[in-house]
């Protein structure tokens, strides 16, 4: 793609571990690893689940479209993990494409549940079904990820170290250093 730049980055549902193998990669890789959700919270001094009980999710949603915009201006190239809902908007899609390889962790619905059970710091799942909640969402958003994605893992049976090398390797079939 024109213009495309050679970051490194990490999309998919909650829980997939996007911001666990952001950090495993950046020291694999020895790259500088930045991570959405994390800038807009510091960025707003306050948590995302505050931002989505004040502000609303599309005022996030923005924040997320805003966040994309200054990492395509950045001259150093990363490691960038996303929050779950960023594929969502097409404009973002298109932002993502052109920030970089775009590496989906695909995930199941019950693989998810599992790791979020307990978690109460996601908005969206905050529900009294949130296993029908993420089956919803997640069919819900699995074209959008496939959609820019470069290169998809699944996730599910691989320990985190695994799905790191798995990357590793697949990226340097590609060519990207
Ligand atoms: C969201 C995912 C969260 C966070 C927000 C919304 C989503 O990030 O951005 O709660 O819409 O899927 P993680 O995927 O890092 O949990």
């Amino acid at each position: 793609m024109k213009g495309k730049k050679n970051n490194i980055i990490l999309i998919g549902f909650m829980g997939s571990g996007k911001s666990t193998v952001g950090i495993r990669l950046s020291y694999r890789l020895r790259r500088v690893v930045e991570d959405t959700d994390k800038m807009i919270e510091k960025r707003m001094k306050k948590s995302i689940a505050e931002i989505f009980a004040t502000e609303g999710e599309e005022y996030f949603r923005t924040l997320e479209t805003k966040m994309l915009r200054e990492a395509i201006k950045k001259k150093r190239y990363q490691i960038i993990s996303v929050g779950g809902g960023t594929p969502i908007r097409v404009e973002n899609r298109k932002l993502l494409k052109r920030l970089g390889t775009v590496i989906y962790l695909r995930v199941q619905a019950t693989t998810v549940y599992e790791r979020i059970k307990r978690d109460t710091s996601r908005p969206l799942l905050q529900t009294e079904k949130p296993l029908e909640r993420i089956m919803e969402l997640l069919d819900k958003r699995k074209e959008a990820y496939e959609n820019c994605a470069d290169i998809i893992i699944d996730v599910d049976q691989l320990p985190m170290k695994e799905v790191v090398e798995l990357i590793a390797n697949k990226l340097e079939e590609r060519g990207v250093k």
